[in-house]
């Protein structure tokens, strides 16, 4: 009986087992790191449990793979070397020259530049829609020419909370794919693919490994036909055709990472929670973008799909761009960086630090947002820290004010 079958419904206990058994030939609890790129064969193409060369498969990031795709509830899962590499394999697997995407607007800068600025030249055209209305998304779908919908949710910065099941029905009217980034939520608070969607994409860099100190990214799919082949087959060749693996040392880290997931998470959810009600309190602080708070215009929708609202919280200032700027660049356990999804607290002015691909255009994230990686320090800590960056907000303030 594989890992997945005896916990079935049992998170935390499939994330340290799934893909992560003890190594059968000496006992030793963690698995090894298999840091090699070939494998010995006891004859021409005779090979010892399948494997030949580390770009087809190897078993350390096979048990990565297992692990995730059991949590995520999928069918197949393939780790590459980033996020983007893993969205990259995915959309090349499935799509073909003269494809249109109906992509959701608020999302990672990064994945946008993708779409359009890579694939935009193989003739992959793209509608940005608004991720939480519908009959947008709905009117977005070309008949005959929409082969995927694509939407993260929660969106990255604004927090916008897409409704799964429903972007699900459309994909399927249209006989398009939909695909989920599920990088902010994780599996531990929401499963796409069993609200219908077809494939679900990472960035391991993030919750999955837990301790900003890996790269990686991942495509989970669901047991689906398209285009002659299954999600599967067409992912797996585009992972071993493509090569843009994650390599052992990278999955040993992310799987180590993942065993602690569930844990992790209730305490970046919580720290969020009363980060955010605290926020709300603030008058230098125009809007908190928060799924837990009540008056987010997702937050019945986060409520019905997901375990829990995340990690993060993103913040407009009265002040505009200078308070915004100000308290980015004056706070210290909440440290200045792009990332999220570590144990440590990190904060990003987003409109230049990861979205400046889209300034200029109507995706542009607002100048006086910043978005917070909420860690799971204590949270006093914290939120004395946050105190030290709205100071220097309201300096900045009466600064502009009074020029
Ligand atoms: C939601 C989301 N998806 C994808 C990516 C890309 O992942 P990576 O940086 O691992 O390539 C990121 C990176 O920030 C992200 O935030």
């Amino acid at each position: 009986m594989s890992a997945s079958e005896k916990y079935l419904h049992s998170f935390n206990t499939l994330a340290i087992h799934a893909g992560q058994a003890p190594d059968p030939l000496t006992g030793a609890v963690i698995p090894p790191i298999y840091q090699t790129s070939t494998f010995v064969q006891d004859g021409i193409n005779v090979l010892r449990n399948g494997h030949e060369y580390s770009r087809g498969s190897n078993p350390t990031r096979n048990g990565f793979e297992t692990q995730l795709t059991s949590l995520e509830a999928g069918h197949a899962g393939f780790a590459f070397a980033s996020g983007i590499a893993a969205e990259d394999a995915l959309l090349r697997a499935v799509l073909e020259p003269g494809d249109h995407i109906v992509l959701g607007a608020d999302g990672y800068g990064g994945t946008n530049r993708l779409i359009n600025r890579l694939h935009g030249k193989w003739g992959i055209s793209n509608t940005p829609v608004d991720i939480t209305d519908l009959s947008a998304v709905a009117a977005a779908v070309r008949p005959g020419a929409t082969a995927l919908l694509w939407v993260e949710t929660p969106s990255n910065p604004l927090l916008g909370i897409a409704d799964i099941s429903g972007w699900a029905k459309i994909a399927k009217a249209a006989g398009a794919l939909l695909v989920v980034d599920n990088t902010f939520a994780t599996p531990f608070l929401q499963r796409p693919l069993t609200l219908g969607a077809d494939a679900v994409v990472h960035s391991t860099t993030k919750y999955i490994g837990g301790h900003s100190d890996v790269l990686g990214g991942a495509v989970i799919v669901a047991d689906r036909f398209f285009r002659g082949e299954t999600l599967a087959q067409a992912v797996g060749f585009q992972q071993f055709a493509g090569g843009a693996v994650a390599g052992p040392q990278d999955c040993f880290l992310a799987a180590r990472g993942l065993k602690t997931l569930g844990l992790r998470m209730e305490r970046h959810c919580s720290n969020a929670a009363a980060i955010a009600e605290w926020l709300l309190r603030r008058d230098e602080v125009s809007v908190v973008l928060y799924p837990g708070l009540e008056s987010h215009p997702g937050h019945a929708l986060a409520k019905s799909q997901s375990n829990g609202f995340g990690g993060i919280v993103s913040l407009q200032f009265a002040g505009g761009e200078a308070a915004a700027r100000a308290f980015a660049e004056s706070t210290e356990l909440f440290a200045l960086s792009v990332s999220l999804g570590g144990v440590e607290s990190l904060v990003c002015y987003s409109s230049e630090m990861t979205h400046a691909s889209v300034i200029g255009t109507p995706l542009e994230v607002p100048k006086n947002l910043v978005r917070l990686s909420v860690g799971v320090e204590q949270v006093e800590d914290l939120i004395a820290d946050l105190e030290v960056g709205l100071a220097a907000a309201r300096r900045a303030s009466l600064v502009v004010a009074s020029a």
